[in-house]
């Protein structure tokens, strides 16, 4: 595998989020654009689209998937399928450039050999959300998340693996990369409806990337 630059950015820095878990400022900066390309790539194979909750509302994020495994929801609940059920087709294979970022974030944030085989790509426009939750539709809880922002700023809600815990309320930006496992691994968070605004890469998105091991 080629060996990215990934640090340093123009304001690399770490901060703790809670025990397991922290914020790397500015980790994915320096390649926001070849990733925002790659996005580009697979939502034309596998477009982006809005899921139907088992409750049967709309989610107001559109989502896409790369990866062995994609996450899928839809009236009959939450699921990964290795194919894409919009078009019948696999999910496209995750970047190497993809693997790299979230396997040297997760080093970074000490949780090493990080080898996702899922990645969710979240993509908010004004007002979208994503209320508390906790991903637990994975394997094995001993591998850590990483979540890449890229784009538009957001409120990212962090708390704690009670549901009546208040969350944390942080604001992402492009660029950030969110690391959560071990004590954390279960911990509810989500994204506070996402002002308006424009990116010069992303436009009037915020875009995410959510590194999984699901299987
Ligand atoms: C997620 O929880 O799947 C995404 C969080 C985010 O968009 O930052
Ligand atoms: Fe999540």
């Amino acid at each position: 595998m080629r060996n990215y630059e990934l640090w340093p950015s123009d304001r690399p820095s770490t901060e703790p989020l809670a025990d397991g878990a922290a914020l790397l400022r500015g980790f994915a900066s320096r390649n926001a654009a070849a990733l925002l390309d790659a996005v580009r790539e697979i939502a034309a194979i596998a477009p982006f689209r809005h899921m139907i909750t088992p409750g049967g509302y709309r989610m107001s994020v559109a989502m896409t998937n790369c990866g062995e495994a994609g996450w899928v929801s839809d009236a009959t609940g939450y699921r990964y399928d290795s194919h894409d059920p919009e078009t019948g087709r696999p999910w496209p294979a995750i970047p190497e450039l993809f693997m790299a970022l979230a396997a040297g974030a997760a080093a970074e944030a000490g949780f090493a050999n990080f080898t996702p085989d899922a990645c969710l790509i979240n993509r908010y426009e004004t007002g979208a959300r994503l209320t508390l939750h906790q991903d637990r539709d994975e394997q094995d809880f001993t591998k850590p998340i990483v979540s890449v922002s890229l784009g538009l700023p957001a409120v990212f809600l962090f708390g704690g693996s009670r549901r009546k815990e208040r969350p944390r309320r942080v604001r992402i930006e492009s660029g950030d990369v969110a690391v959560w496992g071990g004590p954390a691994r279960l911990a509810f968070h989500g994204i506070a409806p996402l002002a308006a605004g424009f990116d010069s890469l992303a436009g009037e998105y915020r875009i995410n990337l959510t590194f999984r091991k699901a299987l």
